[in-house]
Order: C-alpha cells, then structure tokens, then sequence
C-alpha cells in the first residue's frame, strides 16, 4: 500500500540535544512520540534504521496511523500530507548516474514495497545546531535550552556527508542565519556535487545581508520561511522582542524579489504562531502576506507557554474578547482580497479550520468564577528555589479519575494566585513559564459554588507510594527499637535516627 505521508522514508530532523524525529510534529502539538536515536550517542545512519523508524515505516507502510504515533499529527489534520520530495528535473538522468538520482531511484523502489530498513539514505534533513537565538520571542519553547550544543563533532560531519543525496537541507535553530555554520555554508559549501539540493529554512529574517542573499542564490530551489508572529508594528515587535518590524519587513521583500527571479517551486511564506498576544492581529497577517503574492501559515501556540497558550486560561472571557470575530475578519480578508488581486476566490484555508478547533470554545460556555488561593509557604519557597521568582500555577481539571490537560493557568504572587475557574476539581501544578506544565501528584483545590460566588477549598491527597515510605519507617523504627539496632555501627544509628526524626 501506498504510505500517506513519505516523512518516514525521507525525512531526520536533528534538534541541538542531539535527539532525531522523523518530523517537527512527531514529539510536539499534543504528541508524545519517543525519539528515534540520539546523535550524541548513535551515529546518523544507525539511527535511520533503527527501531523507531522501522515501527513507523512499517505502520505508516500499512496505515495504521495509530500505531504508527501519527494519528494526532498537526499537519495531517491541516491537510498537509507530505507526498516524495524530490526534484522534477532528475527525469532528465534517464540512466541514473548523480548520485541524487541513484539515491532517490533505490528510494522509490523502497517506498513501493514499503521496506522498514532502506539503503536508500535520509533525502530531507533539518539540522539544529544550537538554540541560539538573537531574538527574545515571547512564546519561545527554546527559552529553557540556549545553551546546548551537539556534543559529537563527528555527527555534523555525518549530516554534511550526506549532501550529494539530498533533496533538501534545513538548516534549524535558534536562528539559523546567526549560527557561523550556516552562515558559512551558504556562502561557501561545495555544493555542485548535488545540482538539485534544495535549500529550506524557517528564519526570524533579521539577518538577511547581502552576504546571506548571494548565498541564498547559489541553490537551485529556496523555500524560505519567515515566522513573523504579526501583521503590524505593534503586534510584531510584542511577540518577537529584539525584532525590528521596518528592518524584517525590508529584508521579507528581498528574499521575495531573490526567489522571484528563481520562480517556482522556490518561495518565500510567512507564519503566526497565533497566541493571545496576537491573535486579533491575524486579519493584518492575512493582508501582509495576499498583498506581497505570498502564501501564510497559521501554527497554534497550544501547551507552552500557558499563559500564551490558546487553550489555557486566567480569565477566559477577558483574554478571548474579539478572538471570533478576528479569525472570521481573517477569512473574509482572505477571500475578498485574493478575489481582488488574483481575480478568483482563493479556496479555503485549512489552517483557519484547524486555529478554530484548537480553541476550547465549549468551556466559555460555563459560568466562571474568581477565586483566590493560597499555597503553602513551603512550597513557594521550593518553587523560587526551583525555578526563580516567575513561577506560573496551572489548573488541571479532574474528570472522573482522569487529570486533564492544563486549562487554567495563574502567576503566583507570593502566596497568592488569583484565577477564573468553573466549579470542580482541579489538580495544581507550579513550573516556570518556560517550562511544560505538569501537576502534583498530592495537590488538589475544589471550586464550589454558593448564592453566586465561587469557593475554593484546599485538597490534600496522599502521596503516591506514602504507604509504602510508611512501611519501610515502621520496619527501620522496629530495627532501631531491637538488639539489632545496637549492633549498628554508630554512623548508621545517626543516620537512622535522622530518618526516624524525620517531620
Ligand atoms: C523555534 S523557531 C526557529 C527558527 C527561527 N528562529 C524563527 O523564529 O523562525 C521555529 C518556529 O517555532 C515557533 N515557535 C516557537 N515557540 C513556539 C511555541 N511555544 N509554540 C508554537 N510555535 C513556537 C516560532 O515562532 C518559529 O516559527
Ligand atoms: S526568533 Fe525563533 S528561535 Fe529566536 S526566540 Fe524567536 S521563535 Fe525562538
């Protein structure tokens, strides 16, 4: 059978922490696929055929794509299903002899029959250096992890070793054009020994000199992302701290004019990872890009940071006043527009679709209601310790026996926290906000609701595994009491009456 989606047989995409995942949906947007290998410890192509990429290949091969971990994949759901990349031109190679066309021609022989070990190598490779960034984007899930690096220098070299194959590289970051790497391949890497070799990036645009643009130019086909995060001024330079919108916005028109002058496939698209601080901003996104001929991507801020997250709420009414009428404003402006300067109605945008059902409409349903918690002294305490002083409080609600996804989120001031909520249970977790939220296992509160007001009332849950501490105390408490306990050298009795000691 034909797979869906050719990412498996195509595709390694190598983060700074060395981990590899066959796509950027594979372990993000809800999912929670294991990683194929890590470079730092396995080299690349023991990786491609290791036992992750073989379970996805053969259930991807079958169309299971339940086993395969792609059921719930983003871009699937926005309709984006990646068919063989390849470069139309190597047709010309009747008999294959670039090593490109050889390559991709065991490939396809490969991908027919559906094979879960290939000796076909990795065509599409994305590779994430660092993290480093010259940006301070306020919904950046890289915040955390600056400082990493691949550790093994022989893995790059691995990764460099495959150009005469590849359709595409991909340089990550951080941002890409900061890193000397990159910088350094694009102007100087030998890279006529693939004629074909695609160039792809995802970039903040703030560093597109010269320099980079006659680098640019040098490759056959672009595909240049920008991730732009606004439409004006005001929304772009909230979102991405450090950014200047006239400099991005002159640098977008450049890169515009290079992959003009290639024409297609090679183009130039920009995205908005729609948060609250830009959602409304979405109809002048749709604008900037219909009014420079250029396609757009939507991609939802969805577990991290909660308090950008479109699916997590301090005060849900407040934070999502006018969101409706935004995304309904940014179709009309997509259709209306595309019909002015393109002289037909575009077809819809799947990305609108998939923006609407991420958004958890049916909670604004429910009546809300403003309460005030405290915490434990001790435990505001081991957050700051933990994480410093910016420590966010996240709301789980509990359904049945089931903990849910974090849905409500407040900043701990002090001891407090101030949050809308719906009654019921709900378990609480405390992280920083640039880290995932993840609740206690032993911390509750209860919203209940009487002549119209919301009361909160503090849970507490045994630990898990407190029967089993209990039991193991009793038996060292029966050591201690006996014959035994006297036999014990004397730093063991200390450390056992320590234990015993023990609030
Ligand atoms: C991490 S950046 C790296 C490339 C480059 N620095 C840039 O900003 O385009 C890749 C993409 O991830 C997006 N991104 C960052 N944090 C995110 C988050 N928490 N949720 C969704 N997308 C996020 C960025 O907006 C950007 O489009
Ligand atoms: S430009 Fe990209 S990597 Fe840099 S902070 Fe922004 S989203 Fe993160």
């Amino acid at each position: 059978m034909t797979p869906r989606c050719h990412v498996p047989w195509q595709q390694m995409v190598i983060d700074a922490n060395g981990t590899v995942n066959p796509c950027c949906y594979w372990s993000a947007y809800g999912n929670l696929n294991p990683a194929c290998g890590n470079l730092n410890e396995t080299p690349l192509l023991e990786i491609w055929n290791g036992p992750v990429y073989q379970n996805l290949r053969r259930n991807m091969a079958r169309g299971d794509l339940v086993a395969a971990g792609c059921a719930n994949c983003l871009a699937l759901r926005q309709g984006n299903v990646m068919g063989l990349q390849f470069d139309p031109d190597v047709a010309t190679e009747t008999s294959p002899a670039s090593p490109y066309a050889q390559n991709m021609h065991v490939l396809r022989e490969e991908i027919a029959r559906g094979a879960t070990v290939l000796q076909a190598k990795p065509t599409v490779v994305s590779l994430t250096a660092s993290y480093a960034c010259n940006f301070r984007c306020i919904h950046c899930y890289q915040d955390a992890m600056r400082g990493l690096r691949i550790r093994r220098e022989s893995a790059i070299e691995e990764v460099l070793a495959l150009i005469p194959y590849l359709d595409q590289i991909i340089p990550g970051g951080g941002e890409p054009l900061l890193h000397p790497l990159w910088r350094k391949f694009l102007t100087r890497a030998e890279i006529s020994v693939n004629p074909y070799l695609q160039l792809s990036t995802t970039t903040n645009a703030s560093l597109v000199t010269d320099e980079v643009l006659a680098g640019l130019a040098r490759f056959k086909r672009l595909a240049l992302n920008v991730s732009l995060d606004g439409g004006t001024k005001a929304a772009f330079e909230t979102v991405r701290v450090n950014g200047r919108w006239e400099r991005v916005v002159a640098n977008i028109d450049r890169m515009i004019e290079l992959v003009r002058r290639k024409g297609p496939p090679s183009f130039v698209s920009v995205t908005m990872s729609v948060m609250k601080a830009n959602l409304r901003d979405l109809p002048h996104l749709v604008e900037f890009a219909i009014r420079r001929g250029i396609t757009f991507g939507l991609s939802p801020v969805i577990s991290m940071p909660v308090d950008q997250s479109l699916t997590c709420f301090n005060d849900p009414v407040a934070e999502t006043t006018g969101w409706r009428e935004a995304i309904a404003e940014a179709r009309r402006r997509h259709q209306q527009l595309g019909l002015e300067i393109r002289g037909a109605p575009p077809p819809g945008h799947t990305h609108f679709d998939v923006l609407e059902e991420t958004i958890p409409w049916a909670i604004f349903q429910q009546p809300h209601y403003s309460v005030e918690g405290f915490v434990p002294s001790r435990l505001v305490r081991n957050c700051w310790k933990q994480f410093g002083r910016d420590v966010l409080v996240g709301f789980f609600p509990v359904v049945g026996r089931q903990l849910q996804e974090c849905r409500y989120y407040a900043p701990l001031e002090g001891e407090r926290y101030r949050v809308w909520l719906p009654e019921g249970e709900f378990a609480l977790g405390f992280f920083p906000r640039n880290m995932y939220p993840s609740p206690l296992p032993s911390y509750r509160i209860r919203v209940s609701v009487a002549a119209g007001l919301g009361r909160l009332e503090t849970i507490r849950l045994p630990m898990p595994g407190a029967s089993a501490v209990k039991a193991v105390e009793k038996a060292l408490r029966h050591v201690a009491k006996t014959a035994l306990g006297h036999l014990l050298p004397d730093a063991s009795k200390k450390a056992l009456k320590r234990i015993l000691v023990r609030p």
